[in-house]
């Protein structure tokens, strides 16, 4: 059952969203829910629970204990960022290096949902037990309004989202939670955290999922893949990072590079948009919006062809015209001329590396991001250099019917 949510007194519709004063009401509100006990809260280093762990500091003080877990699925040197990062805003940070319990967890799974589940019950699991030892009865959290409101559509199970899916926290987890962002959007959010002095990387930072790169991880997570993504993430972030304007978000994902056949009219749609194109299926499926609902659909493989650059963008709607099952397309920009020599001769390089980058003001619906094909042309050549990589691909749809993430 979704619990109603508290505008707090001021109005964000009309327009009248004052930082100040919603910073001096949630200090209030904090103090008054937490009483003479002691609060937790878990930091991403992300906009949200960055701002709000800094929100709550201000109202607890040395009462507050900032967690900041390493399940392993966190970008290339962001532990030790983070960590800085957090300590520099005087949050007192406690470290959990925690990557086997997410391994162990999320073995053999593959699909996005079951996935986003055994992450999000390892996650409050190993919380509410370092942080009952610390004495903490309450647990704050930077949950916003997307976030809730994706997961009670049932688009996603965002691993952040307890109380609006019905559950009790006390018995389930061991504490009390509080929720102090809740009616909040991205935008907003930015302007409680300058006005709180967030440092401009923390506030200004692109949005990076709580469960981190495991939902860019499409389907079965295994260390070597998520390897490949590491290094693909990287390579990406820097590229497509100094484009004038940034994207809001930008990003790499990996999926395994096996295919199957697309249906005859799905080719001939291709073919009528982009003369010479080849059309195929990953066989991994991806996240995705209908209407209302979360779909968990097919992610159509587009190469060859030629085709003015905005023509494009329009081949995922007439693609999903024809198989309703398709939820995203991506086109090819390039791939491996590289074997492999293996224990069973020569094999290809295994990994598909897909190109994310969206325009959004509130990530609810989303654009792709036009990104300069010289520029996606020399990145791809870098990600193909990556040990594993067999080929990259632009995502070229829009949210809906994709969402901004692949699972
Ligand atoms: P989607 O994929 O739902 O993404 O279109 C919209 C925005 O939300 C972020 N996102 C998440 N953030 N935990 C988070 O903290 C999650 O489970 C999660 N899933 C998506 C996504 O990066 C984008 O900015």
């Amino acid at each position: 059952m979704l619990k109603s949510i508290s505008p707090g007194g001021y109005n964000i519709t009309s327009g009248t969203f004052s930082p100040p004063v919603f910073v001096e009401e949630k200090v209030r509100e904090i103090r008054e829910f937490v009483g003479s006990s002691k609060a937790a809260i878990a930091t991403s280093g992300g906009v949200d629970s960055t701002t709000c762990a800094v929100l709550a500091h201000r109202a607890l003080g040395g009462r507050l204990i900032c967690f900041f877990m390493d399940t392993g699925f966190m970008r290339e040197g962001e532990v030790q960022e983070v960590s800085e990062m957090l300590r520099s805003l005087g949050l007192p940070l406690r470290v959990l290096s925690v990557k086997d319990r997410f391994m162990e967890a999320l073995k053999g799974k593959k699909d996005a949902e079951e996935k986003r589940i055994a992450f999000r019950e390892t996650f409050y699991k190993v919380l509410s037990k370092e942080a009952r030892k610390e004495g903490c009865e309450v647990l704050i959290q930077g949950t916003i309004a997307p976030d809730w409101i994706e997961t009670s559509g049932g688009i996603k199970t965002q691993h952040n989202v307890l109380e609006q899916l019905g559950f009790d926290t006390v018995k389930r987890y061991g504490f009390r939670l509080l929720e102090p962002l809740l009616e909040l959007y991205k935008d907003q959010v930015r302007e409680v955290a300058r006005y709180l002095g967030v440092r401009f990387e923390a506030s200004e930072r692109q949005p990076f999922p709580g469960p981190g790169l495991l939902v860019r991880c499409i389907g079965e997570v295994r260390e070597d893949k998520l390897k490949v993504l590491r290094g693909a993430t990287l390579a990406v972030e820097r590229a497509l990072g100094s484009l004038k304007p940034t994207p809001n978000q930008y990003f790499a994902a990996v999926v395994e590079d096996e295919r199957v056949v697309a249906s005859p009219a799905v080719e001939r749609a291709v073919q009528e948009i982009l003369p010479g194109g080849k059309v195929e299926y990953f066989k991994c499926r991806a996240t995705g919006v209908k209407g209302d609902n979360r779909a968990y659909g097919k992610i159509a493989v587009v190469s060859g062809g030629e085709v003015e650059t905005e023509r494009l963008f329009t081949l995922p709607e007439r693609i999903i015209h024809e198989d309703g099952e398709v939820v995203r397309a991506v086109y090819k920009l390039g791939e491996s001329t590289v074997g492999v020599i293996g224990s069973g001769g020569v094999r290809r390089e295994r990994y598909a590396v897909l190109v994310r980058a969206v325009e959004t003001r509130d990530f609810m619906t989303a654009k792709p991001y036009r990104v300069p094909m010289e520029v996606l042309k020399r990145l791809c050549q870098e990600l193909l250099k990556i040990c594993g990589v067999s080929s990259v691909f632009y995502d070229i749809t829009s949210k809906p019917p994709a969402t901004v993430e692949y699972e």
